[in-house]
């Protein structure tokens, strides 16, 4: 039965002011009445059973997954000492879970994905976990791109390899993290080139051994936190390593750099609600493609998006805005620039 880790330790930046650093949006029921993490965790229940889940997070974050998935055994809830980036997540989690069977497969999630067709999904993901078993390959799940988004990364797509339970797995020729818009544009158009969506399955053994390959120093600091595992110094060497270890994401740390990766497409109404432009595809516009989520007047005004459930928002004149006014902040920015809000926290933070 393969392990199940969702990563939940994301600050959730680009979704600023809503996801504050206290509930960044995996915790937010952003669509429908769950919190984006529950509906992760529910949508694999079904598929290896709640004991077999584990969700990596900060310590910060440990009350609120505790508070949200209370069947979760609290062991599951496995907790960085600080944030490091998805390559040291996952490399944490897979030190602690090869304890257990290093020859078993690790299903990785984000904690913030949109599915609407779960059945669908669950059967693309079967079949990633057999095309996975033989510890050769990575395995990513590909998703059709319908726009030149500059905030995925992209697969491209190579010659089938199997078809397993019905479901066709490719060789991957490239992995590209995150291209500038003019080559997202280009990838787009050439027509062989898959979304990632941020979903990994792999043997625990061969993330490791891919993470002493291409990620030599964060294996290094991996390794001396698995030494001080099941002694009194671990928390010690737990807390003094780890804030070390290089902050990197698993795809520019491993996923750009390996040359086995195959990818299953995967075709189940994905999405990453990653900023306020993805939130605004599920809401319902007015003929002039506006959305208002809370109070808001538009006057003259076409294609912009109004959170606001305190005050009321007038605006007139503008279009292709994203206007977010939440407690004691506002936040206009334009719509094809609402990758960099993240930019406006860290500038918020050098200030103090
Ligand atoms: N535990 C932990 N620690 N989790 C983290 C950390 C961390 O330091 N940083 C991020 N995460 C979690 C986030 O909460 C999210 O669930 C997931 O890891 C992915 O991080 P994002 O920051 O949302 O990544 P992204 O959206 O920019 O890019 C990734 O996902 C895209 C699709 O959604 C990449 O894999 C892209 O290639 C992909 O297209
Ligand atoms: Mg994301």
């Amino acid at each position: 039965m393969p392990f199940v880790v969702i990563m939940a330790g994301g600050r959730g930046e680009r979704f600023w002011l809503r996801s504050r650093l206290a509930a960044p949006k995996q915790f937010l029921n952003l669509v429908g009445d769950k919190t984006m993490l529950q509906l992760t965790v529910e949508r694999m229940v079904d598929l290896v059973g709640i004991s077999d889940i584990y969700i990596v997070a900060g310590s910060d974050y440990k009350d609120i997954i505790m508070e949200q998935v209370p069947h979760l055994p609290e062991e599951n809830i496995l907790i960085e000492p600080c944030g490091r980036d998805t390559a040291a997540a996952i490399g944490l989690a897979a030190l602690i879970l090869e304890r257990k069977d290093p020859r078993e497969v690790m299903i990785v999630l984000p904690a913030d994905h949109y599915i609407s067709d779960v059945h669908c999904f669950r059967k693309v993901l079967k079949s990633a976990v057999v095309a996975a078993c033989s510890g050769e390959e990575i395995v990513t799940i590909g998703i059709a791109p319908h726009r030149p988004e500059t905030g995925y990364g992209y697969i491209s797509q190579g010659e089938i390899l199997d078809i397993i339970a019905g479901v066709p797995v490719y060789r991957v020729f490239q992995f590209l993290e995150k291209p500038d818009y003019a080559k997202a544009v280009r990838l787009l158009a050439c027509g062989n080139y898959l979304w990632n969506s941020g979903m990994f399955i792999w043997r625990l053994d061969l993330i490791r051994r891919l993470i002493e390959k291409h990620t030599p120093q964060l294996a290094r600091g991996l390794n001396k936190i698995g030494q001080a595992m099941g002694t009194g110094q671990y928390t010690a060497v737990l807390e003094e390593v780890y804030a070390k270890l290089p902050r990197i994401s698993v795809d520019y740390g491993i996923l750009e750099k390996a040359d086995s990766v195959l990818v299953v497409p995967g075709d189940f109404g994905w999405d990453d609600i990653g900023s306020w432009i993805a939130l605004e595809r599920y809401a319902e516009k007015d003929e002039r493609g506006n959305i208002i989520e809370g109070r808001g007047v538009m006057l003259d005004t076409s294609d912009t998006f109004i959170y606001s459930p305190g005050k009321t928002v007038g605006v007139i004149g503008v279009e292709n805005l994203v206007v977010v006014n939440d407690r004691d902040s506002i936040l206009v920015c334009r719509k094809d620039r609402t990758q960099e809000i993240k930019k406006v926290v860290q500038a918020l933070k050098d200030k103090g």
